[in-house]
């Protein structure tokens, strides 16, 4: 194991004007999730998943923004945003194509199902197409073992996943995208 030393106490956080934490989230938070705690800190989740619905991913800033509003410190913001999987501190693509890695699609050969997206994608696991348009993970059980192996491509869930399928999917989105249209995949 090695310390990686980052560059913290230089490090630049991007800005934009526009808040990412919008009015009419603070509006929500303040009536109808503050009333329900004791804390200002236990309205730290909801708060993050504002602004992912909202921006598909928590920049710094609007973690910064977070912090604020609710009065903590921003390294706890961080902490727990960087804490949960579920939360995405990096943009992602249009589509996000995840693939079960658990026992029971592991078995049913989900790593082929993994190659076959990567050598069609031209990415690893964890990462974004450079068009912005796919990303690629792997995750834990997606609750349909019976039939792995399983994938989601945004929320529509793909099962008996096969390469040739999903390679075939991501053809389709594709073409949709060259032609002005979103395949009528799911938003984030
Ligand atoms: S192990 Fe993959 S869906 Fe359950």
């Amino acid at each position: 194991m090695a310390w990686i030393v980052k560059p913290s106490g230089t490090m630049g956080i991007e800005r934009r004007d526009e808040p990412y934490l919008t009015q009419s989230m603070r509006d929500r938070l303040t009536r109808e999730v503050l009333p329900r705690y004791e804390t200002t800190h236990a309205a730290l989740l909801p708060a993050l998943h504002m602004i992912q619905h909202e921006h598909g991913w928590v920049p710094a800033q609007a973690m910064l923004e977070v912090a604020s509003f609710l009065k903590l410190e921003p390294a706890e913001v961080y902490d727990t945003a960087s804490f949960y999987e579920e939360y995405w501190l990096k943009p992602r693509g249009k589509y996000l194509v995840s693939i079960c890695r658990s026992i029971a699609c592991e078995f049913a050969g989900h790593e082929r199902v993994t190659q076959a997206v990567k050598d069609r994608l031209g990415i690893d696991v964890g990462e974004t197409t450079d068009d912005g348009l796919f990303t690629l993970i792997e995750l834990e059980c997606l609750g349909s073992c019976g039939t792995a192996p399983a994938a989601l491509v945004n929320e529509s869930l793909h099962e008996n996943a096969t390469p040739e399928g999903l390679v075939r999917t991501i053809d389709e989105i594709c073409r949709a995208e060259a032609a002005g249209s979103s395949a009528g995949a799911p938003h984030h």
